[in-house]
């Protein structure tokens, strides 16, 4: 397994361009099943959670070309199985995307549940309820959700809990279904409207995407399309921790500032000079970084995905700064490896206590998650000698070439094979 060696101290200098957004090349790629004819992704990121969605996909019998330039073209012509199987979706997750365009366009989907990870129980219930409602019939066994149906029927559906997947499954099943889908308190992320657009270019009828009421009246059938994902906000972000931490000078670019106002509001709060314009973000990273609190909500919210980086940088921030984690109930699990590193953290149920500034020391740790990974990057990036971060196959999942972009803007950073 890869590990990452860091020796800290240097500021980062330069200019770091973003990649497309994970999270929405996830559902995108899943989406591509909802039509017979040929849907070509641009900026799709090259990280290792869009090459487990290739083989599922596969599986399932589309075709799914790579081509230089971070473009994908799928086609999904025969849907020939139905089943995201243990093996894939205990690697990703994500995989229970595939559930609403599968049965949407088949009338038939199994499913492994995808179980507990790193940062909490994670159920689907909510995607199942809703499928249930526009007249599936839904089977969980032998761990598996096997869901049937002639064809869906639009549906009033109310989510209990803002479910980011939860409304892009729903949303993608609800293009093909008879009738209108309303669905109340959905997710507004970015990635929701990304996905939303694109099946609207695919002939979707959808309104109010980014909004908590979105209403699709089903069609009889969509077509191909050629679509560019939005640029990965929590890359960006990471990477403006990255300039705030090291008090360096770093030029974010090919990024969408409007997708991160929440952040950007807290690292100037905490002391940052962040200018932002089109599509471009410079952060100076000031010589004395104040405590700043921080919860995490749903989005315009501050992002749980980057609450771990911004532990990270409370570090270095004099004062003590309270980080509430409000969407998922165990995601503190890089306070511990920063403990090690020299950290002062206190975890009083979903909130950690921060006192800073703290000096931090280089140390061989371990990342739980993908998220978690970036944070134990960042504090390495200030930490006095060499770190060490095992078990980088988490990183690789969501950043793309993160070592190489680092690097390129002054970091000492290596891989290990
Ligand atoms: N929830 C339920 N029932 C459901 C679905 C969700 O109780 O059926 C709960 C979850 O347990 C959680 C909360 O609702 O407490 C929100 O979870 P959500 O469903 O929104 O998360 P997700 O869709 O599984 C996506 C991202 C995550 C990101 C979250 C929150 C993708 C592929 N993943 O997950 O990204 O943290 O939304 O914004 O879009 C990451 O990129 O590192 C990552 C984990």
């Amino acid at each position: 397994m890869d590990k990452l060696r860091i020796k800290g101290g240097k500021p980062l200098e330069g200019r770091i361009r973003i990649s497309g957004a994970k999270n929405s090349a996830l559902p995108a790629m899943a989406a591509s099943l909802l039509t017979a004819e040929q849907v070509t992704l641009e900026n799709i990121p090259f990280v290792n959670d869009i090459y487990t969605t290739r083989r599922l996909l596969r599986e399932l019998g589309a075709s799914v070309e790579f081509e230089d330039d971070h473009v994908v073209r799928l086609h999904a012509q025969k849907i020939l199985s139905h089943e995201a199987p243990y093996d894939l979706v205990k690697t990703m997750r994500a995989s229970v995307l595939v559930l609403g365009p599968l049965l949407a366009r088949t009338g038939r989907a199994r499913v492994s549940l995808p179980g507990g990870c790193a940062i909490g129980a994670r159920p689907i219930n909510l995607h199942i309820k809703g499928l249930e409602k526009m007249g599936a019939t839904v089977r969980t066994e032998h761990g598996y959700v096997e869901a049937t149906v002639d064809r869906l029927a639009g549906a009033e559906i109310v989510f209990d809990k803002i479910t980011v997947t939860g409304t892009e499954n729903l949303m993608m099943a609800a293009t093909l279904a008879e009738g209108e889908t309303v669905l109340q308190n959905a997710a507004c992320e970015p990635e929701v409207v990304d996905i939303a657009e694109m099946l609207k270019d695919m002939g979707a009828k959808i309104q109010g995407a980014g909004t908590p009421t979105m209403s699709i009246r089903g069609v009889a059938e969509l077509k191909g399309t050629t679509h560019r994902i939005i640029p990965d906000r929590i890359e960006a972000g990471t990477f403006l921790v990255a300039g705030a931490i090291t008090k360096g000078e770093l030029e974010i670019i090919d990024s969408n500032p409007g997708h991160l106002t929440s952040v950007v509001e807290k690292l100037r709060e905490a002391g940052a000079n962040i200018e932002t314009g089109v599509g471009r973000m410079k952060i100076r990273g000031e010589a004395n970084l104040k405590a700043a609190d921080v919860v995490t909500k749903e989005y315009p919210g501050f992002a749980t995905d980057m609450q771990a980086q911004s532990m990270a940088l409370m570090t270095q921030a004099e004062g003590t700064s309270v980080i509430t984690e409000d969407i998922f109930e165990n995601r503190f699990m890089h306070a511990s490896e920063l403990m090690r590193m020299g950290a002062n953290i206190r975890i009083d149920g979903s909130r950690a206590i921060v006192t800073g500034k703290t000096r931090l020391s280089g140390a061989t740790v371990i990342a739980s998650d993908l998220r978690a990974s970036a944070s134990l990057v960042l504090a390495a990036l200030v930490a006095e000698g060499s770190t060490l971060i095992d078990r980088v196959y988490h990183l690789d999942r969501g950043y793309e070439k993160i070592e190489e972009k680092l690097q390129s803007v002054g970091a000492d950073i290596e891989r290990i094979k």
